[in-house]
Parts: structure tokens; sequence; C-alpha cells
């Protein structure tokens, strides 16, 4: 890692100081309460291990209030005209705007993630979408049907589900919150939000906000707390109609599982282990290796779409191998509110130790360890900071090769040919994205044919915008978010036959 001398330390910003100084509760209908227990918990820097602020752990009695809170209010927002609905979203959108540094500077300390990045792309990222969602209430529609039995008009309608849940991870927690608000609100619907323990300022700050925008008590409600009791009690509620989860397959498994009780409708955004594949008719092999360096560290590795398995084609396998692990050496590891960093911290101690026993395992297995594998020390001891991590000659049933570290753990592997990459490509249960770099047209189209991902990226990685349905196939997840497809997922279709002769 590059010593980096002249930092700039990113001040922090009045507003932001004093909303870590206050204590935070709970947001049910419309007002701010503490938690029925009286407990709360500590979220954490994770540039430096600190506590932050103080947060209430919503628990089964509190998710109980929220979704009565959310089904009172239910019937007054679904009936706004769509004109309406959208001028509150718009006005949502505009004072996240207003808003947007203090919202980026409170997910750099809550995430660990650079300024810059939290600034420039998650925080716009999340004003997009809403922007995007505002537009909606005015052009959903339904469709006029030619039946084949004379003497009706038949038609379809799009209503709200209900009273909607979303459960939200730690890495991109700004982006995903908006990415279930937006849809559920946009359509009518009413959503209690559960965020992560982790990282749950950013969407407190959100229901600020909301209020503010006024958007009516009852309509967004956040539950802060742990998943296994808020989370839980919300994808067991009978008064929930369906539950939006982003995060691990093995919980998404087990939201689903919840859910079957009054057959909630589900949509998960789960896990994956995406293969990057180089051919070698690149055609700029530093541009390319530059995509993949930052496939698979952007966000720390810390990201649903990291490209962790990097397949390099024999002709350029060497040359790509050496000018990555030059430059993961001269990444800028460091905290977030330093200007010059690169790559933040791990979430947590947890996540921290989570990856350090797959690096281990990785060094088990034969693999071999190109650069990285070690916790950061010196001014970074107190984080959980590690080093971008490279491993080659890597087993394709070795554990690194197969499951999602979450962290900057790269796997490299050599193949010869496209049969070949594709086989190996596909191997696993995941199936969210996959990336090609070729510079043959048709090569690149079959790629894209049979590789199974819910997204593929050629000749770039990782882009997303908000009309472009994103999603996974297989263990990756269930459903579609964004676009036109998501929606339709957040509302219920009524055909309606009228006889008319
Ligand atoms: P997680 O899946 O446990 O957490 C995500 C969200 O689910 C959080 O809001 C959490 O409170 C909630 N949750 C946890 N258990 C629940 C339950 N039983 N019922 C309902 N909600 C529950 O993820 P975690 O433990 O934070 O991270 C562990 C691993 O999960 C990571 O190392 C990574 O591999 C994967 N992960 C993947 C994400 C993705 O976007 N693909 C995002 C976050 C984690
Ligand atoms: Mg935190």
């Amino acid at each position: 890692m590059s010593a980096n001398a002249h930092t700039t330390i990113i001040e922090i910003l009045p507003a932001v100081a004093d909303f870590l100084q206050r204590k935070h509760h709970l947001l049910i209908d419309g007002r701010w309460v503490p938690a029925q227990s009286g407990e709360s918990f500590a979220t954490l820097n994770p540039a430096n291990g600190e506590t932050l602020c103080s947060v209430a752990a919503g628990g089964i009695a509190d998710v109980d209030a929220a979704v009565t809170a959310a089904q009172r209010a239910l019937p007054g927002w679904a009936a706004l005209t769509p004109a309406q609905r959208e001028r509150l979203l718009h006005r949502f959108a505009d004072l996240m705007e207003l808003h947007k540094e203090e919202l980026a500077q409170l997910e750099t300390l809550d995430n660990g993630k650079p300024f810059r990045i939290a600034f420039n792309v998650e925080v716009n990222v999340a004003i997009g979408q809403m922007r995007y969602y505002a537009g909606w209430p005015t052009k959903l529609t339904g469709e006029i049907y030619a039946v084949s039995s004379p003497g009706f008009h038949v038609y379809t309608q799009r209503e709200p589900v209900g009273v909607c849940a979303a459960i939200t991870p730690w890495n991109y927690s700004l982006v995903m919150a908006v990415q279930k608000i937006g849809p559920a609100l946009a359509a009518g619907n009413t959503l209690v939000l559960k965020p992560a323990e982790q990282t749950p300022l950013t969407a407190l700050r959100l229901g600020e906000l909301a209020l503010e925008a006024g958007i009516p008590p009852g309509v967004l409600n956040v539950v802060t707390g742990f998943g296994h009791t808020a989370g839980a009690a919300l994808s067991q509620h009978p008064g929930v109609a369906k539950v939006a989860f982003t995060g691990s397959t093995e919980v998404g498994k087990a939201i689903q599982r919840a859910a079957a009780d009054n057959l909630k409708r589900v949509s998960l955004e789960l896990g994956g282990k995406s293969p990057l594949i180089l051919f070698d008719d690149v055609e700029n092999l530093d541009a390319a290796a530059e995509a993949a360096l930052w496939a698979i560290f952007s966000n720390s590795g810390q990201n649903c779409v990291a490209g962790s398995r990097l397949f390099v084609q024999a002709g350029i396998y060497d040359a790509v191998l050496a000018r990555l692990a030059t430059r993961a050496q001269q990444l800028i590891v460091g905290p977030g509110l330093d200007a010059a960093t690169e790559l933040g911290p791990l979430i947590s101690a947890e996540q921290l130790a989570r990856v350090q026993r797959y690096i281990e395992a990785g060094k088990r297995s034969g693999a071999t360890l190109v650069t990285g594998g070690e916790r950061l020390g010196g001014r970074l001891a107190s984080g959980y900071f590690l080093a971008p991590t490279i491993f080659a000659q890597v087993a394709d049933n070795a554990a690194i090769a197969c499951e999602e570290i979450f962290g900057p753990v790269l796997s490299v592997f050599r193949f010869e040919d496209e049969e070949e990459v594709i086989t190996r490509a596909n191997a696993l249960p995941f199936g969210l994205a996959a990336g090609v770099w070729t510079q043959h047209l048709g090569r690149a189209h079959r790629m894209a044919a049979r590789l199974k991902a819910g997204v593929v990226w050629i000749n770039t990685y990782d882009w997303f915008d908000p009309a472009v349905p994103f999603g996974g196939m297989g263990e990756s997840g269930v459903g579609r978010e964004l676009g036109r497809q998501v929606m339709e997922a957040y509302t219920e279709l009524k055909a309606v036959w009228v006889k008319v002769e």
C-alpha cells in the first residue's frame, strides 16, 4: 500500500455532528419513539471501532406497531392521485439532494467507504433512483385484452400489494433503502424498513427527510434492530403482504420460509460469485486488468456483483496477473474520511474475521497467495482493514473459488477456450452477474446468451441504471429490482371482465 504523506481529512459537517449527538428512536406512524423494550445498541465506525451513536433496538412489539401504522396509512396513501404521490416523492428526492453531503458523510462514518465514492456514487445513485420512481405513479397502467368470447370488455388494472417490508444490507445502505422505498411508495404501498444493524444511520436520516417532505405518517416507517429479532418479526408478520430483502443467500432462504405462512410476495437479491472472463483478444490489456481490479476491490469487495472469479485466457494470463498484482499493491487503503483513500475498511470485526478465515482456507487449499492476505496495522490497527488479496492457481472446488467471501479477495483462473470457460463459469449455484472482455462480436453475444447470470456486462463491469432490471438467477435471488419490472413486483394485477352485450 502506498505510503500517503499528504492526507486531507474531510471535516465533519455540523449537521452530522449534531445527528451523532442524538439518541435515535424508531419512526412509527410519523413519530420518533423508543423501542418498547427500552433497548438500544451502538453503531460503530469501522475505520476505528469507535461508537458513533446509539440506536433503538426494535423488537416484535415495535414491528407490530409499525405494521399497524402502515396498515392504517395504506388507504389514504393509495387514494392520492398519481400526480400527488409523484410530487411528494420528488420533494423527498429534492431533500436528499439538499442534504447530499450530509448523507454521504453519515454513510462513510457508518459503513467505512471512501467519502468520494459515498458522495459521487452512492448518494447520486440513490437520488437518481428516487427521481426515477417518483415518475412512475402517472405511468402505471393496465391493458385491454382482445378476448375470443364475444360480448366482453376485459381489462387489467394495477393495485398496491399492501404493507411491504424492506430488509436491507450494510454494503450500500442508502441505495438499497431507496431501491425498496421508491417503488413501494410509488405504487401506492406503505412500508416498514429495517436497515442492517451495522449501518442504520442513513435510513434514519431518510426517515426524517420523508417526514419533512410531507409524506404522510405511517407511509414510511423505520424500525432499526437486529436480523433475528426485528428482521425475523417482519418476515413472519401476517400483516405484511410483501417482503423485499437484499443480503446473504442463507438469510434469504430463511425469509422465504418465514414468508410462506401468509404467502407473502417475496423478492430476494442475494449473494454471488460472479465470473469475469478476459479473452486474449482484448483490445487494451491494461484497461481490462484495471476493470478486473475494480470489479473485485470496489467497496473493499463487499459488493453483491463483485467479480470475485477472474478467468483469464492462457495467452494473456501471466501479463494480466502481473498487472493486477502491481495495481493491488498500489491501492490506497485507509479511513473513508481521508480524501486519498481508495479502499475503506471491512464493515465489522466479524466480517474481517470471516474474510480472514477464507484467506487461511485458501492458503491451505494449495492456492498461491500472489499479494495481500494480511490485516493492516500501524495507523489502521484499530479499524478492520485488510490488504487487497489475490490468489492464483486456485482449484475450482476450493472454498475461495465457490463461496461468497464479501471481502477484497480475488481468485484468478487460467482457461484455454470458450467452451471450457462457460462450463466453469456456470458451475456454481449462483447466477447474479458476469463480465466478458473480448473484441470478437460473435463471441460476446454467444457468451452473453450462455452465461447463467441476471446481468452480463460486455467490455465493462458493474454498471447500473434505474431503468434496467437487476436480479439473480438460481441461488442469487428471486425477482427483479429496478425498471418497469420492480413496479410490477410491487403491484397486484387485477383482471376485470365486463359483459357488455
Ligand atoms: P445478512 O444477510 O445476515 O444481513 C442482511 C440483512 O438481513 C440485515 O438487515 C439483517 O439484520 C437481516 N437479517 C439477518 N438475519 C435475519 C433473519 N433471520 N430474518 C430476517 N432478517 C434477517 O448478512 P450479514 O450477516 O450482515 O453478512 C454475512 C454475509 O452475507 C456476507 O459476508 C456476505 O457474504 C453476505 N451478504 C451479501 C449481501 C449481498 O448484497 N449479496 C449483502 C450483505 C451480506
Ligand atoms: Mg456502523
